[in-house]
């Protein structure tokens, strides 16, 4: 997930107005259509601050925030009786569904032995072992969430290699890392100012370019300074934005030239195969992050290592004074999120898993293409692994820049809250829609059907 800073309205081939007119109309039906989750969501407004326990869960931009009764496979049901097809699945962390079977008897299991100890037990071997298998990296160490797990990858690979600087792409999000928060304004590095309490000037030790761009990465390593690239293999935060033909190829040649280390950050690509989309295609990461849906939708996450980089970073660790390391928490590898995991490994990060999936969500592509193009909308739609994309541009955009470039937060509104309005939940802040093993034909039509309904009250203005 991703929040990004307003600017300029795209063309997006629909008038304001009707876009206006189509979100006051779907917040009225909202207001009308919930009432028990406006009192809810009154009763919480009386201690949680915002209203809500964290604050960005006010930005799904409907009237009052939708309440929950209870989630199970593809679908969630509100406190009102209404039953969505959920193609958020909690941004992937519910990447197979909503309490999938092996991981919920799992954690009952677990629950009855024990639940945090701060202590190894089997689980820990055998998890380790299946992520080496999938992800072709032979050692592991653990986070609560991907945000920690990037950070603590940064920590290792700082101290391993003794270079102070990260490059990241523009328009990149890795979680609420600080180090990443520099945006490409005009060409130039800008600390983001929406920020709070950062106290630390990034720039000094965070460089940004544009995602398939070699010449500025080749510029932006060359002084030599630069301990890892942090990135996603495809871009999924900014709407998406895929790698141009050989641009990993070529990346992967000037980063290892200029002694730096590649992290390829898997939490969201991960629906691209049990083993993420750099195994499945060919790039050879120096470090790999996964987290979210590791763990069947339980807060957890990994981080692996090649041999090399673990013995580096193995050496700095014994190299340090005595002391915090600056590494872990208290409850990471507790033993409920091992038993997640373990179970999440074993029994659904397989191919024959992720293979209906990547079928349904390229026939729900299609679907949207075919609708875009009945409806003469100028609207690209990108489509890799179990994610799909939309995006009001006419051509996949080629970097963050463009992409946001293409990003209209009053018309994302209109449209989610429209689905939102027939029974459809797809990702706030873009438009991403994610399936997982439950999701069927049947929750395919319901969406083209409400976008299809939703295209033609914009194109009636
Ligand atoms: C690529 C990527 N990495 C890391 C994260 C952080 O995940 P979490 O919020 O679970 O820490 C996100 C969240 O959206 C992400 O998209």
């Amino acid at each position: 997930m991703s929040a990004h800073a307003p600017h300029q309205r795209p063309d997006t081939g629909v008038s304001p107005l009707s876009v206006q007119a189509l979100l006051a109309r779907e917040r009225d039906r909202y207001a009308q259509t919930h009432p028990r989750s406006r009192e809810l969501a009154g009763r919480a407004a009386e201690h949680l601050m915002f209203g809500v326990p964290l604050h960005w869960m006010n930005d799904w931009g409907t009237p009052f925030p939708l309440q929950v009764a209870h989630a199970q496979g593809a679908q969630l049901t509100d406190v009102d009786g209404h039953t969505l097809v959920d193609f958020c699945l909690g941004d992937t962390g519910a990447m197979f569904g909503h309490s999938p079977a092996p991981v919920a008897a799992a954690l009952q299991r677990q629950a009855a032995a024990g639940l945090t100890t701060m202590l190894a037990n089997e689980d820990g071997a055998v998890v380790a072992q299946l992520l080496a298998e999938r992800f072709g990296l032979p050692q592991w160490q653990f986070a609560m969430t991907a945000t920690d797990a990037n950070r603590f990858v940064l920590r290792w690979l700082r101290a391993a290699t003794g270079r102070p600087v990260l490059l990241v792409f523009n328009g990149c999000y890795h979680g609420t890392v600080d180090d990443v928060f520099v945006d490409l304004i005009a060409g130039q590095p800008v600390q983001r100012p929406s920020l709070l309490g950062q106290v630390h000037d990034l720039l000094p030790t965070t460089r940004v370019v544009e995602f398939n761009d070699l010449a500025a990465l080749e510029a932006a390593l060359a002084p030599g300074d630069v301990a890892c690239v942090l990135a996603e293999p495809v871009m999924t935060n900014i709407g998406m934005v895929l790698p141009q033909p050989g641009f990993w190829e070529a990346a992967q040649a000037i980063i290892r030239r200029h002694g730096t280390l590649l992290v390829m950050d898997e939490t969201h690509t991960l629906s691209s195969g049990p083993g993420g989309y750099a195994q499945a295609h060919g790039i050879a990461a120096d470090a790999v992050v996964v987290g979210k849906a590791l763990g069947g939708g339980m807060p957890c996450a990994a981080y692996g290592f090649t041999a090399d980089l673990a013995a580096r970073a193995q050496a700095a660790k014994r190299a340090a004074p005595p002391g915090h390391s600056g590494i872990g928490t208290t409850l990471t590898a507790n033993l409920l999120a091992m038993a997640a995991m373990r179970a999440t490994l074993e029994q659904l990060l397989r191919p024959e898993v992720f293979a209906p999936m990547h079928a349904r969500a390229a026939a729900l592509a299609d679907g949207l293409r075919a609708l875009f193009q009945r409806h003469g909308l100028p609207w690209c739609v990108t489509q890799v692994g179990a994610r799909t994309e939309f995006q009001f541009c006419a051509q996949p955009p080629h970097n963050g820049s463009a992409a946001g470039a293409a990003m209209d937060p009053t018309l994302e509104h209109a449209l989610h809250l429209y689905l939102l309005n027939r029974g459809v939940l797809i990702t706030p802040f873009h438009n991403m829609m994610l399936v997982c093993p439950d999701t069927t034909n049947a929750d395919l039509t319901r969406l083209l059907q409400a976008m299809d309904g939703a295209l033609k009250e914009l194109g009636r203005g």
